[in-house]
C-alpha cells in the first residue's frame, strides 16, 4: 500500500466547517437534574413493565414502526398519513430542515429559543434569521410579521419556548402562517402538556402547519429518544423521503403504546409540576429574584454577574441547574427546571443558602 501523506485529510463542506461542536452539559449528573426540563420523577409504571418484557427477539428485529405510528396518530385525532414518529423532536427538526431549506432560502428564528434549530439550520445552505425578544422575553411577534420575506422558507416556533416559557398565542401563529404561504410553519410543542393549548386541531385549515411533540419531557422517556411531526400529507410526503425508516428504535416502539394508554399517570405529573411552579415563583419572589412568567416546566431566573458561581453553588448542594447566560438577551440568566414540589423546596433551600454568600444581582433590594 503507499504510503498516506499525513497532512492531507478529506475536506468536510464549508458550511460544516464554520459550525462549532455542540456539547449540552451532560457529564455527571448524579443529583437532583433541574437542568435539561426532563420529567424529574420516572415515567409510568406500565412503560417500565413493557421494558422488562422485551425479549432477544425484539432486539434482532428491524423496528417496524407504522403500526404505532397509527397508534399515536389516533391518540391525537389524526389520520397515520399525518403523523411521522421520529428519534425525539431534535431528528424532526432535522429532517424538516433537510426537506426543504435550500440554498437561498431563510430560516425564521425568534431567539432565544432552542438551541438545535440553529445547529441543524446551520449545516444547510439557508440562512438563518434571528429575531430577537425585548427584555421580556415575550413572543417577538410585530418584529417576526416584519421579517417574513418571499425567501422565507421555515418560520420555527417553540411554543412554549425555552429558556423563559413564554407563549405564541393561536392567534400569531394563524398570522404568520397566512402571512408565509410559502413557508412551513414549524410548532414545536415539546412543552405542551405544562400548557395544554395545541395548534394541531389547524392542521386541516393551515397547509404550511407542521407540529412536533415530544415523548421526552412530560412523559419521562427522554432517553428513549420519541418525537414526531405532524402535517398534511403533502408536507408528510417529502419528510418521509429524508427520514430513516428505522430511526425509532424497536424498545421505544414498544413502550410508546404503554406510555399512550397510561393517561392517569400524565395527568397527575403535570398537575403536580403545575402545583409546585407556582409554589416556587412564590418562593422566587419572597426572594426578590427577578423571574419571567413561565408556561412550561422551567423558570427562567436571573442571577447576574454571578450565575456561573450560583450554578456551581447549587450543584454543590445537589442541584443542578442550567446556566443560559450565553442565550441572547439573557445574560446573567439561569434556567430552573420545575419538578415536584418536594424537590423545589429543596432546590429553594439550596438558593437561599446560595444567597447568604454570594451576591445576586436580579435580587431587587
Ligand atoms: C423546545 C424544545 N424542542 C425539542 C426539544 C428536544 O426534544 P427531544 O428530546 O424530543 O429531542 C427540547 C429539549 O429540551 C426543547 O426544549
Amino acid at each position: 500500500m503507499a504510503e498516506f501523506p499525513s497532512t492531507i485529510f478529506p475536506k468536510a463542506r464549508a458550511r460544516v466547517e464554520a459550525m462549532k461542536e455542540y456539547h449540552p452539559p451532560l457529564g455527571c449528573r448524579d443529583a437532583m437534574r433541574l437542568d435539561f426540563n426532563e420529567n424529574t420523577v420516572a415515567c409510568s409504571p406500565a412503560v417500565r413493565e413493557v421494558l422488562a418484557r422485551i425479549s432477544t427477539e425484539n432486539l434482532t428485529r428491524y423496528p417496524e414502526r407504522a403500526p404505532v405510528e397509527a397508534m399515536v396518530a389516533a391518540h391525537l385525532g389524526l389520520k397515520p398519513e399525518n403523523v411521522a414518529l421520529t428519534n425525539g423532536v431534535d431528528e424532526a427538526i432535522h429532517v424538516l430542515f433537510e426537506a426543504f431549506l435550500d440554498a437561498g432560502d431563510e430560516l425564521l428564528l425568534p431567539v432565544p429559543t432552542y438551541t438545535m434549530y440553529e445547529v441543524y439550520a446551520t449545516a444547510t445552505d439557508a440562512k438563518i434569521v434571528a429575531v430577537p425578544a425585548a427584555g421580556d422575553l415575550a413572543f417577538p411577534f410585530e418584529r417576526l410579521m416584519a421579517a417574513i420575506l418571499p425567501k422565507t422558507k421555515i418560520v420555527a416556533i417553540a411554543n412554549p419556548n425555552s429558556p423563559a416559557g413564554s407563549v405564541a398565542t393561536r392567534e400569531q401563529i394563524v398570522a404568520i402562517a397566512e402571512r408565509a404561504p410559502q413557508a412551513i410553519v414549524l410548532v414545536d410543542e415539546a412543552y405542551f402538556h405544562f400548557y395544554g393549548e395545541t395548534v394541531m386541531d389547524l392542521l386541516g385549515e393551515l397547509p404550511n402547519l407542521v407540529v412536533a411533540r415530544t415523548f421526552s419531557k412530560a412523559y419521562g422517556l427522554a432517553g428513549l429518544r420519541v418525537g414526531l411531526l405532524a402535517s398534511g400529507v403533502e408536507n408528510m410526503r417529502w419528510i418521509r423521503r429524508v427520514l430513516s425508516p428505522y430511526s425509532v428504535n424497536q424498545v421505544a416502539l414498544a413502550c410508546l403504546p404503554a406510555a399512550l394508554s397510561d393517561s392517569e399517570y400524565l395527568v397527575n405529573y403535570v398537575a403536580e409540576v403545575l402545583a409546585a411552579r407556582t409554589e416556587f415563583e412564590t418562593a422566587l419572589d419572597a426572594m426578590g429574584i427577578r423571574r419571567w412568567p413561565s408556561r412550561a416546566n422551567f423558570v427562567l431566573v436571573e442571577i447576574g454577574a454571578q450565575h456561573a458561581e450560583f450554578v456551581r453553588r447549587m450543584s454543590a448542594a445537589g442541584v443542578l441547574v442550567r446556566d443560559r447566560s450565553s442565550d441572547p438577551v439573557c445574560d446573567g440568566c439561569v434556567r430552573i427546571t420545575v419538578g415536584t414540589r418536594e424537590q423545589m423546596r429543596r432546590a429553594v433551600a439550596a438558593m437561599e443558602a446560595a444567597k447568604e454568600t454570594i451576591e445576586l444581582s436580579g435580587v431587587r433590594r
